[in-house]
């Protein structure tokens, strides 16, 4: 207990030492920051782990609905690191700036890595962004938010994302399902034409993206699970997978109650099933 305690006070020593570096935007900054500006940070530098929108999937990160004002390490269903949840103060915007400009600095030995700081022009507006499409802001979103850079839809999937497509439908993506009757573990192979089958005989779905409040998602079913539920449905940012990654489990979501779900991508895949032979 003593020695608990102990630690815990030189962390706020060192919380302490951050935030007074810390140049925390002001509310009137975060107002008039440029809301396209944080969207392009946050989709470069965020995305790729992190999901902003109500119920949205936890990725390597946990999905940001709500942060502002909640304890680190409490988002539902996301094993966060022990030195995110012994952590003891509520997110706000002078925790955030301080965490994105240097994550270790802030809360010692958790497990966000991050290749550089968010650069100082962009954290006012990354802020703001995030707090605005988390529920956190006390002001409206602009409205010109989303009319900026609308996504040219008219161009195929495979040109608009390549390393996305490619990543997607030539290796296997793998499910490990833990539902109260046990557990079952499947792959999946998406195919270019919007099928998708499975190492499974009797699952079957198809795929297609889907555009909403600007960013635009891959979305799939798959039906015919020997398990409860039979049938899922999935929305995935794409942006949040477009860097091509390999990993037995790479993101958890719950589709339904009761019900973890946990997915990867595995290099390869099988061969499809050979053509029967022709006759001679
Ligand atoms: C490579 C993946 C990755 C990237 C990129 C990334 N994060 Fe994270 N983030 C994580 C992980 C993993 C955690 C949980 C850390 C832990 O458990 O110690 C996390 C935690 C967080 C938390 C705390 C969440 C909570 O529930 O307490 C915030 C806030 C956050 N990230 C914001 C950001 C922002 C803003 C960016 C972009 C500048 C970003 N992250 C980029 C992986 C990432």
């Amino acid at each position: 207990m003593r020695v608990r305690h102990c630690r815990w006070a030189s962390l706020v020593l060192l919380w302490g030492a951050a935030s007074v570096s810390a140049a925390t935007p002001t509310r009137d900054e975060l107002l008039a920051a440029d809301y396209q500006q944080g969207r392009t940070a946050f989709q470069q530098r965020c995305s790729a782990c992190h999901t902003l929108a109500e119920g949205g999937a936890h990725l390597v990160g946990p999905n940001l609905w709500g942060i502002n004002g909640r304890r680190p390490g409490t988002a539902p269903g996301f094993a966060a690191s022990d030195a995110l949840k012994n952590t003891i103060f509520q997110w706000d915007t002078e925790k955030i700036y301080s965490f994105i400009s240097d994550p270790a600095g802030l809360i010692p030995g958790n497990r966000m890595m991050i290749p550089e700081p968010v650069p100082a022009p962009d954290r006012a507006a990354l802020i703001a962004f995030m707090l605005l499409e988390t529920g956190g802001a006390d002001w409206p979103r602009p409205a010109t938010a989303g009319l900026a850079d609308r996504i040219d839809t008219t161009r195929p999937l495979a040109e608009r994302y390549p390393s996305f497509y490619r990543h997607l439908m030539t290796n296997t993506t793998r499910y490990r399902m833990e539902t109260p009757g046990g557990e079952l573990r499947f792959d999946v192979y998406f195919n270019t034409n919007g099928s998708a089958s499975s190492s499974e005989p009797a699952i079957r779905g198809f795929w297609n993206t889907v555009e909403r409040r600007g960013m635009e998602f891959f979305c799939y079913a798959l039906d015919g699970i020997p398990a409860t539920p039979s049938q899922l449905v999935e929305c995935f940012p794409i942006a949040a997978m477009a860097i091509p990654r390999f990993a037995e489990e790479l993101w958890t979501s719950k589709p339904v109650a009761g019900v973890t779900l946990h997915g990867g991508i595995m290099a390869g895949r099988p061969e499809p099933a050979a053509e029967p032979a022709a006759r001679p």
